[in-house]
């Protein structure tokens, strides 16, 4: 790729992000209470005077502050600001409240009290949302109110219906609030419920069904202080997906998928230091923390719900550090023991690991690397058939991959065409034009062809680590789901 064309890194986008989330959360609380308390209540005026100091602080770095809701996101002056698993429910609820009175976007102006901001608040959620058009009547309540350093833009159009894609993200971030919760059961020695566990696994699978690649982009949501949540939901999407791609049958899919939820759940009993531990862990260290797959099958099998647990869970949990060769660990296995449903989460356990950020890891593999690392043990660590059939759903530029084009573009993979000869040629969102400016472009499809020459419009030059470019995959996914 010509190096004038890619984009320079971007500057440290944190502490944008940082305020940004907090003024979203600010509005957030007092949003909830300005519905039930009057503006001189003291509840009131303490957190009204925390959204106003934030709201302050942004004002003067930036000259304004306008909150927009677009596309199912939140945009502050402009720029996306990211959730994640915490932030998700904050973020659906101020959406809902921007909705529910047909606002897109709220600009406080300069120069504002915070009197005016706690009366502004106040009307806000106070406003009856039922019946009728709510915008012109809440501008209505303002003016009656005297706020005017407050600005409200109605929303162009009605947000579109819930599509795939949007409850695909939903079923995700419900997944990790479901192991979350199972996790926490599991140490306070309380039932996990394992029949949420089944629907939300045969949802999972009926999305698989729907639309393939959007799951795999889901996985590229990586969240650092939840590792363990997340990885798991990651494992258990790609696990059901490449049992699909195996030929299991549904019941046997959700089975899978139940089994690689829980996978790691004796991690639970591994200290966080050893988690967590930057560098290499000292032999005592390690021995602890190769006892996980022990715990989690222990675990797994004192369930109270036992019965509804498939058993293959409990092999899963045991099994899925020990590689084709019998090396790993635990070690005492015979070869005939080691069952299926492990073997294919070995693999897309490895694969989710090692493209994930890690504290004691000073590389992480983007997804095309890992696969091609992964070739590389196929049959000592992966079994070849399966690896086999994980590298090519995964295409060699699986989606989620950040891809240069010929044209001097650059894009993300968006979806893997069904048939393997064009597997070079996936389908691109562009987010860089020619000359390396930022676009919001448009999904093109690299089987295109010029009509006049005959050949190929784009073609991909190489894949790129998103991390070099100041990129988060992850977010063009979410962007196209919304909270
Ligand atoms: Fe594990
Ligand atoms: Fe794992």
């Amino acid at each position: 790729m010509d190096s004038r064309s890619a984009p320079r890194p971007a500057a440290d986008p944190k502490p944008f992000q940082r305020t940004g989330l907090d003024l979203l959360t600010r509005f957030h609380i007092v949003d909830k209470i300005a519905k039930i308390y009057d503006p001189r209540n003291s509840i009131f005026q303490e957190q009204g005077r925390h959204l106003f100091e934030t709201l302050d602080a942004v004002l003067k770095e930036a000259g304004a502050a306008s909150l927009r809701v677009r596309h199912g996101g939140v945009l502050l002056n402009g720029a996306r600001l990211k959730f994640g698993v915490a932030t998700y429910g904050m973020f659906k609820a101020v959406i809902e409240e921007f909705r529910a009175r047909s606002v897109e976007a709220v600009t406080f102006l300069p120069g504002i009290s915070r009197e005016e901001l706690q009366t502004f608040m106040s009307v806000f959620a106070k406003r009856e949302t039922k019946g009728g058009d709510v915008f012109p009547r809440l501008l209505d309540d303002l003016a009656a109110a005297g706020v005017d350093r407050v600005e409200l833009e109605r929303s162009s159009s009605e947000e579109a219906p819930q599509g795939v894609r949007q409850s695909s993200a939903r079923l995700f971030f419900l997944s990790i609030v479901h192991l979350k919760e199972s996790f926490a059961r599991n140490q306070r020695d309380e039932p996990i419920k394992i029949s949420t566990t089944r629907r939300l696994m045969q949802s999972i699978y009926d999305h698989i069904i729907e639309d393939e690649g959007f799951i795999y982009g889901l996985t590229n949501i990586k969240n650092h202080d939840e590792y363990t949540l997340n990885h798991s939901v990651n494992v258990c999407l790609l696990a059901a997906a490449l049992g699909r791609r195996l030929g299991l049958s549904r019941a046997e899919l959700v089975d899978l998928g139940m089994a690689a939820f829980f996978h790691d759940l004796g991690k639970t009993e591994t200290p966080l230091e050893i988690l967590n531990k930057p560098g290499r862990l000292s032999d005592d260290e390690r021995a602890i923390m190769e006892k996980h797959p022990f715990h989690g099958a222990e675990k797994l099998a004192l369930l109270r719900e036992f019965r509804r647990l498939p058993l293959r869970a409990i092999h899963v949990a045991l099994e899925h550090h020990i590689k084709e060769d019998f090396s790993g660990y635990p070690r005492y296995f015979r070869k005939s023991d080691v069952n299926l449903y492990s073997k294919i989460v070995k693999v897309v356990d490895v694969f989710d690991a090692i493209t994930t950020k890690r504290v004691y890891r000073t590389k992480d593999f983007t997804r095309a690397e890992a696969l091609s690392l992964m070739l590389e043990q196929s049959g000592t660590e992966f079994n070849p058939v399966i690896l086999k059939v994980f590298v090519n759903m995964m295409g060699v530029f699986p989606v989620g991959t950040l891809v240069a084009l010929t044209t001097g573009e650059l894009g993300i993979v968006q979806d893997i065409p069904p048939d393997p000869s064009l597997i070079l040629r996936p389908a691109v969102k562009l987010i860089t034009d020619a000359n390396g400016n930022k676009v919001d472009g448009e999904t093109v499809d690299l089987t295109e062809r010029d009509p006049e020459t005959g050949r190929f419009k784009r073609t991909i030059a190489t894949s790129l680590d998103p991390s070099k470019y100041g990129l988060e995959v992850a977010e063009y996914f979410l962007a196209q789901a919304g909270p």
